[in-house]
């Protein structure tokens, strides 16, 4: 993974009037361009987000609405130039620093999470013009390339997890668009304005409560949808979180402290093992498939993570 330089970004800088002594040299993240700087006289960051236009600014509208409704969020910074800017053919966004602390993986923690992201899931302010969750449309050449590519990267990296990992995973992509997606799609299931990647290294604890800090990839999708890629991959691609996913006791404390504000219907309850297996074989697989820290000798925590994945049970994470 390579920091990206901000020497070729001169163009964002400039558009956000960033003085060329407050730029960092590059990237603070490793997959993705995100620039700590200085602007109007704070500390502030300056990242890529979705397009087109109409995308950013809806998510903008959303965060905004729910800051407002007291629920932690980042929110763009108010300049004086257009925020989220659209700056050659890509979109950026600036937003303030959240200062505070990494998740620990703490009792508290987790339970902080789950918290947030039922009042998230509550607040359904009314935000015209969010993209819309796209539903898969896979061919047969599509799932063998899942196949392949999944029992693939098993083979090279977790060998001895290949064939009991591929004996239930085949069967499952294969009969995704038949048995998995109909229900979810086509079952009534409410809808929210969600972030799609409610994830332990996209939340900054300030003051013990956690603000999400990457609601760029935010759509409007079923709510479910977004609660089961939480329980799924939490913990993805978070060096301070333990080498696995939620254990039952986490998911237990991360659940009830979410249903505090949502209250889940009786579609939601029973299509919710179905969800989960539909995260497993859309995020989840593609997450082994595309891991490039399988290997990293200097993460054994994402390879732990990443084996607890593939072999995870969705009776790990029940509602009822
Ligand atoms: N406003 C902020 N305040 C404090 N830290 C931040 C802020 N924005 C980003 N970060 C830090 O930088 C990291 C990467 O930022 P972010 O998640 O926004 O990037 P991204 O490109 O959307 O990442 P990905 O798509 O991989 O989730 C975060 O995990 C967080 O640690
Ligand atoms: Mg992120």
């Amino acid at each position: 993974m390579a920091y990206e330089q901000a020497a070729g970004y001169a163009d964002v800088f400039k558009h956000f009037a960033v003085d060329d002594a407050d730029r960092p040299e590059q990237s603070c993240y490793p997959y993705a361009p995100v620039f700590p700087v200085r602007l109007n006289g704070g500390k502030s960051v300056i990242k890529r987000t979705t397009g087109p236009a109409t995308a950013a600014d809806a998510i903008a509208r959303w965060v905004e609405a729910l800051a407002g409704q007291g629920v932690g969020v980042v929110t763009p910074l108010p300049l004086p130039v257009d925020n989220p800017a659209r700056v050659g053919d890509r979109f950026w966004v600036a937003y303030p620093w959240v200062g505070g602390r990494p998740y620990t993986g703490s009792a508290h923690d987790v339970a902080a999470a789950g918290d947030l992201l039922g009042r998230i899931h509550a607040a359904r302010p009314a935000v015209d013009g969010m993209p819309e969750f796209g539903w898969p449309d896979h061919d047969a050449a599509s799932v063998e390339e899942d196949v392949t590519g999944l029992r693939q990267v098993l083979g090279e990296h977790a060998p001895d997890l290949r064939d009991e990992v591929m004996a239930r995973m085949e069967p499952w992509l294969e009969s995704f668009m038949a048995r998995t997606l109909p229900p979810v799609r086509d079952g009534g299931l409410p809808r929210a304005a969600v972030s799609m990647d409610f994830k332990a290294n996209n939340l900054v604890y300030a003051g013990g409560a956690p603000v999400l800090v990457d609601p760029d990839n935010a759509e409007c999708a079923p709510r479910v949808l977004d609660l089961a890629l939480a329980a799924l991959l939490f913990h993805n691609e978070m060096a301070t979180a333990p080498p696995r996913l939620f254990t039952a006791g986490e998911w237990s404390a991360f659940s009830s402290a979410y249903r505090r504000h949502v209250r889940l219907t009786e579609a939601e309850l029973a299509v919710w093992p179905v969800a989960v297996r539909y995260m497993l074989l859309e995020w989840g697989v593609w997450t082994l498939v595309d891991a490039d820290e399988w290997n990293d000798p200097d993460n054994p925590r994402q390879r732990g993570f990443l084996r607890d994945l593939a072999t995870v049970d969705a009776d790990r994470f029940p509602l009822r």
